[in-house]
């Protein structure tokens, strides 16, 4: 699939929100306007992908993010005849690629930015799957979908943004019918660990990616605490497993080696790119974790 061009705002006015985005440690900018600003511009060079990627087997960027929207779909146990309740769907290549690999009997998708749905539904239609995947404007926090109604619930690396997540879990619940599944790609805290110094850079990397991507800060708690909401809600058979090693690490090796992928953002988020990459991926990446968690609705 080609890659869009960025939706239209004149060059000044891109610069100056990219400016103010990275540099200004007081700006609060919501889901919807951060996503507005990086547009189209994602760093894979076929699909418009906006994940970290799945990197254990894959050989470039759009391999990795596919590899992991399979893990996703693996995990969730994803198959033919599932009706499937997609949320924070990104530029629709997801629900695209499950379509064609695990023909589930419909894809409905909710995400809350306009101007990515307007794209995603375009790209579903070239690729003539609209009467399997419908994306739709929508919250996951309050999603206009009838109770019982999905098989199967998917967050892929979206579900940190919900204002708040435990809200998403409670909506998770009502619309899965009972046995459902949910399974999600979530990025969390990291434990404390290790010295002063790595403490400190521990906070300092949630703190930037918490403040750059509007994690609200209710979402900010680690593992042992995400069991506790799933299970509170009433969700069954939880697991939750840590995939950060198969994430950041392969992903920051990758874009130091392969600037192309990096020119593919605006000359800004670039600049702040090779910043991020003169550092190790350890201390960049040690505040944050990244799990697959999956769970089932009681019966
Ligand atoms: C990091 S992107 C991931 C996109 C896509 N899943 C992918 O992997 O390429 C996060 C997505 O979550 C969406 N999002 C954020 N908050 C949302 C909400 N409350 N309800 C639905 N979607 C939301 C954003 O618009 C964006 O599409």
């Amino acid at each position: 699939m080609s890659q869009e061009t960025p939706s239209p705002r004149s060059p000044l006015q891109a610069a100056l929100g990219y400016l103010d985005w990275l540099i200004n440690p007081f700006q609060r900018r919501g889901v919807v306007a951060v996503y507005d600003l990086l547009s189209t511009r994602s760093p894979t060079e076929r699909g418009l992908y906006l994940n970290l990627g799945y990197w254990p087997e894959a050989s470039d960027l759009d391999d990795a993010c596919e590899a992991l929207v399979m893990r996703v779909a693996e995990a969730g146990g994803m198959s033919e005849g599932d009706r499937v309740l997609d949320v924070g769907y990104g530029f629709g290549d997801q629900d695209i690629l499950w379509a064609r690999r695990r023909a589930p009997e419909r894809i409905i998708g909710l995400n809350i930015t306009a101007s990515q749905v307007a794209v995603a539904q375009r790209r579903v239609a070239e690729a003539g799957l609209t009467e399997r995947i419908d994306l739709r404007l929508g919250s996951a926090t309050e999603m206009p979908i009838e109770s019982d109604s999905a098989d199967l619930v998917v967050a892929l690396e979206c579900a940190f943004h919900f204002d708040t997540r435990e809200d998403f879990f409670r909506e998770a619940w009502r619309v899965l019918r009972p046995g459902g599944r949910l399974v999600t790609a979530d990025i969390l805290p990291m434990p404390k660990a290790g010295g002063w110094i790595a403490r400190l850079q521990q906070r300092f990397s949630w703190w930037l990616v918490a403040s750059k991507f509007a994690i609200p800060p209710a979402n900010a708690y680690m593992r042992p605490h995400y069991q506790a909401l799933l299970a509170l809600r009433g969700f069954e058979r939880i697991r939750i497993e840590s995939i950060r090693e198969d994430v950041y690490a392969p992903l920051h090796r990758y874009l130091a080696r392969h600037p192309e992928s990096v020119r593919r953002l605006h000359p800004i988020a670039r600049l702040a790119a090779r910043v991020a990459l003169r550092f190790d991926a350890a201390s960049v990446y040690r505040g944050l974790d990244y799990v697959l968690a999956t769970a089932v609705k009681s019966e």
